[in-house]
């Protein structure tokens, strides 16, 4: 049961004030919550200093190399190295583990890492569903459960959470990440890292986790994976950095630097982000390993570029200068290419690099494999390992299922389409309906498709007597292979399961590879004719529901006037078809919004709430004002914070316990949500702010609290905000974090446009 008066705190002003980074929102899981980073452990210390000693240099260049599962082989094992990744054969990591710790000069452990990002076997939903939960919760369950599997088979890094605001839909990277909003992507981030890591990462059940991509990676010029950025220092610092602030404060002890450049410097080269700010400010004293080859990415490409070989930035000449560059920024990993370890010794006589680095590269590394308990415990228990009963337990799926309902998006609801009636005729149409591969995301890690539950699985056990009928294909191809003439090309089949039913669910969207990495689209739009197979339900006259199936916002202009009732599903994962049913037939109540906005059309991306104003601010009715000719509104077709009920509820009565406040004080808002409805039902309190005359332009909303509070009919809570100066104040362009005296726009509400509003003071 929630509390009936909930306080969002935040945490100490203090450490707030120095990083500009907010608390997660409060939630049931309060206690498990708790920051766990402390003091350096003098013991650890110690011991990673009389390793160190002992190290040769080509040890200690072995461990900063981190090798893939097809490259690794016993031999690199034996001259210690430091990494592998995408492992998961827990006899083949207990065989190199047992040869690292017994067959290597120094006895080091390996440090076993995988991309859990949604779900290890229990496949929860995509991360930007999980946001759209706004119930961080859901993350922490996620999280937790993919640690205990991930751990279970010998891994003990996670390259997760994936933290990347983006205001860029085209991006198929989007579907990993938290939305387009920093504080509920540091909720998410910091529920994520302690869900992972709990109080200490060296239990058994437990993972080191890696915030990533440092930095700005979700902003891609032309929404394309892999491209460069261009980004103001208040920018990156106010929208693109909190997340990851907040998931080192959390405790994440590792972080990957990411592909693109930014301001023309790569992620992995980038000193400024990874020393001055990751290292030097935020006091990180973990390490960062590079993206895939991202290091040899670096490098020039020669005029007939190799077939093989990775190059392209054009920041360094060669292998040795990339190294160099990487590792002089503040690099300490090097995924897949081998650079630092080829050229380490070459750099080091030409005092290109220096000793303290490579030593200061080690320590980190040592450090995070005596936190993780590696040298305690460096072997997995293989007979556990091998046992399915350790994986997907019914728990696990009854906290997939939970997640999955809780991160739905009920779009529109006309005439009160849903919830449908299980005991009528149900007919699933589409090509989505029938299709565990899909529902499993674009991270499925070791998920397997027949462990998913589709959604006519879900319908049919809810609805006896379901059909199913696919009306067209959706075809499952990687890049190389794609033709989009294939998707959806005509629909036929489906006259007999319309006829036959009293509502009809039809299951619409993207095939999964249509979202992750190297997925990028260049259209919004639902792909082939799956618009005619609403037009087909529609011309039935039954009552039917879209549910939406995908990774990113699409654009829905043309979708949303034929459709009575939208529910936007994401991937759900593996208990995505119950949890559709669950929703559909109002076993459950969505109370899921948007963390990000849907444009009407692609034209006018990026389109998100807190962008700054102009001097001309948007009036669809007047020409000089900044707005589309051809586009008679300013507003996306459904905005961040955005999610309907099958109850109804009515924020009022916002109040503030002061009228002022000054720099270092704080204040509570409170706002009154009532169920004004006949159901039980969800509401997402939303409290955000404006700060309307500052030294830069200061974005129109900004989201400084949110609270998911379950309500019965006609029931009343107060929700308690607390505001200080991390909210406040913002990152200038030098870096600093500055707060303003002046006043500041308060505003409650249940979306990103919330018109119920207090005025702030904020004195000198
Ligand atoms: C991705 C990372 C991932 C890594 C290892 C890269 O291609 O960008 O997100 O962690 O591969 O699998």
């Amino acid at each position: 049961m929630r509390r009936v008066a909930i306080m969002v705190a935040i945490v100490a002003l203090s450490a707030i004030v120095a990083s500009g980074v907010i608390a997660a929102s409060r939630s049931s899981d309060e206690a498990a919550l708790e920051p766990t980073r402390g003091a350096p452990d003098r013991n650890i210390e110690r011991k990673v200093d009389a390793l160190l000693r002992k190290m040769t240099l080509e040890e200690k260049l072995q461990q900063i190399q981190l090798l893939s599962d097809g490259q690794v082989t016993d031999d690199d094992a034996r001259k210690g190295v430091g990494g592998v990744f995408s492992l998961v054969d827990p006899q083949r990591i207990n065989e190199l583990q047992h040869i690292a710790v017994e067959q290597s000069r120094l006895h080091i452990p390996i440090l076993f890492a995988y991309d859990t990002i949604h779900g290890y076997r229990t496949i929860f939903p995509i991360p930007l569903g999980t946001a759209s939960s706004f119930d961080p919760d859901v993350a922490f369950k996620d999280a937790e459960i993919g640690a205990r599997e991930s751990a279970t088979v010998g891994l003990k890094q996670i390259y997760s959470p994936m933290v990347d605001v983006s205001h860029e839909p085209r991006w198929g990277r989007i579907a990993e990440g938290g939305g387009e909003d920093p504080y509920l992507g540091s909720a998410m981030a910091a529920a994520r890292v302690k869900g992972a890591q709990g109080r200490d990462y060296s239990a058994s059940n437990k993972v080191v986790t890696s915030p990533k991509h440092l930095a700005a990676y979700g902003q891609p010029e032309g929404g394309r994976d892999y491209n460069t950025t261009d980004m103001s220092e208040q920018r990156l610092r106010n929208l693109y950095l909190p997340p990851f602030k907040a998931a080192i404060d959390a405790g994440a002890d590792t972080s990957m630097c990411s592909f693109n450049a930014i301001n023309g410097v790569p992620g992995c080269a980038n000193r400024h982000i990874e020393s001055e700010i990751l290292k030097k400010e935020w006091g990180f004293d973990g390490f960062i390993e590079s993206d895939y080859t991202a290091v040899a990415e670096l490098r020039a490409c020669p005029p007939q570029r190799p077939a093989e070989g990775s190059c392209g930035h054009g920041v360094a000449a060669d292998g040795p200068d990339a190294a160099a560059l990487a590792l002089n920024a503040g690099t300490d990993s090097e995924m897949v290419s081998t650079n630092i370890r080829d050229f380490g010794r070459e750099l080091l006589g030409q005092r290109r690099i220096s000793m303290q680095r490579i030593d200061d590269a080690v320590r980190r590394i040592l450090r995070v494999k005596f936190r993780a308990g590696l040298f305690e415990h460096p072997y997995v228990d293989v007979a556990k390992a091998q046992n399915e009963a350790s994986f997907l337990t019914p728990a696990d799926r009854a906290a997939a299922r939970r997640g999955a309902a809780r991160s739905m998006v009920l779009l529109k609801n006309a005439g009160g389409t849903l919830p449908l009636d299980p005991k009528k005729k149900t007919a699933v149409i589409g090509p989505l309906g029938d299709s565990g591969h899909d529902m499993l995301g674009p991270w499925w890690g070791r998920g397997r498709d027949e462990d998913a539950v589709t959604v006519f699985d879900g319908v049919a056990a809810q609805s006896p007597g379901a059909t199913f009928a696919e009306g067209c294909d959706l075809p499952n191809t990687e890049p190389a292979a794609y033709d989009p003439a294939q998707d959806c090309p005509s629909i036929s089949g489906i006259d007999a399961a319309i006829a036959g039913a009293d509502q009809i669910v039809l299951a619409l969207g993207e095939p999964r590879e249509m979202s992750g990495e190297a997925a990028s689209r260049s259209v919004l739009d639902l792909p082939g004719k799956q618009e005619d197979l609403i037009a087909a339900a529609k011309a039935s006259g039954k009552p039917f529901v879209v549910v939406l199936f995908n990774g990113r916002p699409l654009a829905l202009e043309d979708v949303a006037p034929q459709s009575p009732a939208i529910l936007e599903a994401w991937f759900g994962g593996v208990e995505a078809g119950n949890a559709v049913a669950d929703v559909v037939f109002g076993k459950v109540n969505p109370g899921g919004k948007l963390p990000v906005s849907f444009p009407q059309r692609l034209g006018q991306v990026p389109i998100y709430y807190n962008h700054e104003p102009t001097g001309r601010p948007c009036d669809a009715t007047q020409k000089y004002n900044s707005r589309y000719r051809d586009l008679p509104t300013c507003a996306p077709l459904y905005e961040f914070g955005y999610g309907l009920s099958y109850t109804s509820f009515e924020v009022s009565n916002l109040q503030l316990s002061s009228s002022r406040v000054s720099r270092h004080g704080s204040v509570r808002a409170s706002v009154d949500v009532r169920n004004t409805g006949s159901r039980e039902g969800d509401e997402v309190v939303q409290l955000y702010i404006h700060d309307p005359v500052a030294s830069i332009s200061q974005p129109v909303r900004r989201l400084r609290g949110f609270e998911r509070v379950t309500l019965k009919p006609g029931e009343k809570r107060t929700v308690t905000f607390t505001l200080d100066a991390s909210d406040f104040g913002f990152y200038d362009n030098t870096g600093r974090f500055v707060v303003e005296p002046g006043r500041i726009d308060v505003y409650a509400g249940n979306s990103s446009s919330a018109t119920l509003t207090k005025p702030l003071t904020v004195t000198g």
